[in-house]
Parts: C-alpha cells; sequence; structure tokens
C-alpha cells in the first residue's frame, strides 16, 4: 500500500508554548496539502530543549492527554485527517516530568497513546524521569508504528524491539546535537528492515547547536530524504510498505528468522 509519510523540522521557540504549537499548525498544514497521512514532529517541539531548571521545565510542561499540547495534536489530526506523532514534555498527576511523544490520529482515533524517552541524554537526566513504558508498537491500521525519541537510537536494542514487535515504520523525534545520527539510522533501518522517520529541530539555544538533517530512510538503508542542517522544512515521501514486512532478503536468508539469539549477549 502506497503511503505519504513526513517530517517537519522546525526550530521551537525555548518556553514559548504558543508560538510552537502556532508554527506547528502552520507546518502541519503544508503537509495535509501534500496529503501526507503521518507526520513526525520533534523531540520537546513545544518546550524547546535547553533547559536551566528543572522549575522552568515545570511551568511549561503539560499533562498527557489533557494539556493544551495533546488536545492542539489531537485537534490538528482530525482537521487534518492524519496521524501525528510529537515530542513534547509531560507532567504526570504527581508532578514528575518526562521527555515524550504522543501519538494521534483523525477522527475514530484521537488521543492513541504516549511513550516516554527510556534513554536520557547529557543534562536531560537532572531534569526528566527515565521512561516506565517500555517500547512500543502502535496499530494505526495503514501501518504499524514504533516510536523512539532521540538518543534511543544509540541503543540498537532499541529500534530490534520495536521491529521485532511488529514495527513497519519508526518515529524517531529528535533533538540532536551530535553527528552520527543521520549516518546510522539508514543502517538500523536496513538491519530491521524498516522504514524510519527522524525529525530533527534545528538553530542554537543557549550556546547548544542542534544539527538539523531530518530524513526518512527506507528498509534499504536508502535516504529517500535529507533535511537542511539550518532550514525549516516539512519533507514528505511516498512509501510502500510491504518493503517492511518482507524480512527476506534472498531465497535462503530472513534477518528475523535467522536470529541465533543463544549466542547473544542479553
Ligand atoms: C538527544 O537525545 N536529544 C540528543
Amino acid at each position: 500500500m502506497e503511503m505519504k509519510i513526513g517530517f517537519i523540522q522546525m526550530e521551537p521557540k525555548l518556553l514559548d508554548l504558543n508560538t510552537n504549537l502556532s508554527k506547528a499548525e502552520k507546518f502541519l498544514k503544508e503537509a495535509a496539502k501534500k496529503e501526507t497521512k503521518l507526520v513526525v514532529l520533534p523531540e520537546l517541539f513545544d518546550t524547546g530543549y535547553n533547559f536551566y531548571s528543572k522549575e522552568e521545565l515545570e511551568e511549561i510542561a503539560q499533562q498527557v492527554p489533557d494539556g493544551e499540547t495533546t488536545q492542539f495534536l489531537i485537534e490538528q489530526a482530525r482537521e487534518h485527517e492524519m496521524f501525528i506523532i510529537a515530542g513534547t514534555a509531560e507532567k504526570d498527576e504527581k508532578g514528575r516530568i518526562y521527555n515524550s511523544a504522543v501519538i494521534v490520529g483523525p477522527i475514530g482515533w484521537g488521543y492513541i497513546g504516549k511513550y516516554r524517552k527510556i534513554h536520557l541524554f547529557y543534562r536531560e537526566k537532572l531534569f526528566f524521569e527515565p521512561g516506565n513504558l517500555g517500547f512500543h508498537v502502535f496499530n494505526i491500521g495503514i501501518a504499524r508504528v514504533g516510536v523512539m525519541i532521540c538518543f534511543d537510537w544509540f541503543f540498537p536494542e532499541a529500534m530490534r524491539t520495536l521491529a521485532l514487535k511488529g514495527a513497519d515504520i519508526i518515529a524517531h523525534p529528535a533533538n540532536l546535537v551530535m553527528p552520527y545520527a543521520p549516518k546510522a539510522m539508514p543502517i538500523r533501518s536496513l538491519e530491521n528492515r524498516v522504514f524510519s522517520i527522524t525529525a530533527n529541530r534545528i538553530g542554537e539555544e543557549r550556546g547548544l547547536r542542534f544539527i538539523g538533517m531530518s530524513q526518512i530512510n527506507s528498509p534499504k538503508a536508502e535516504i529517500l530524504l535529507r533535511a537542511s542542517e539550518d532550514k525549516e522544512e516539512v519533507g514528505i515521501v511516498e512509501i510502500g510498505l510491504e518493503e517492511a514486512r518482507n524480512k527476506k532478503i534472498n531465497e535462503f536468508n530472513d534477518i528475523f528468522k535467522d536470529r541465533r539469539p543463544e549466542h547473544y549477549m542479553l
């Protein structure tokens, strides 16, 4: 089945929820005009990234799904008849904060679920609780979507787990600062035979520079699309999911059936 999938590469404004939602709204409209069915926004697209204190973050983090960010995304998905995966700062009912991603869909779907980042990067450890919901694949009818956030890519187990759980597409909201992920993600996609969408941010925040280069990769390690390092962009590609569902690479080898976990370290 052919479908259009995409990323929104944008520059969130630190601690400015309204500006960030308005900016996302503009780009989601652009993606919808091109009939995109599944769109990924960056990690923490609603809050920015480089917090100085937990207090700053506490003021802006939202509940999921009742807070402003998720409600905004539900409304956008309904209006544009698309599925959206977006990174957001989540505050739970006890005030604990997670670096999360939510997935929402059109009428009949609404709020579908969330993922809480498992591998926290650098100073994130000062502000966020480590994720406690595991890696999950969301079956949204048109595809099975596995979600992981930014630094999770560094741990091959993350994407492997999602692929073994049946993902066709890995949605990867990101705020990348190191240069490696654009090189590594095509190989992660190849070794798991899945599509991947990395939606990164651009710009500089309090001295920290983000690398852009959002990309969509195929199960054959092709970089189907790569964004610039420094411009806001909507990137869209048409894919056929069958490519991700066939794990055979020749008549003798099926990369999942050929696994020999008894020889692997856990
Ligand atoms: C990252 O995990 N935001 C690098």
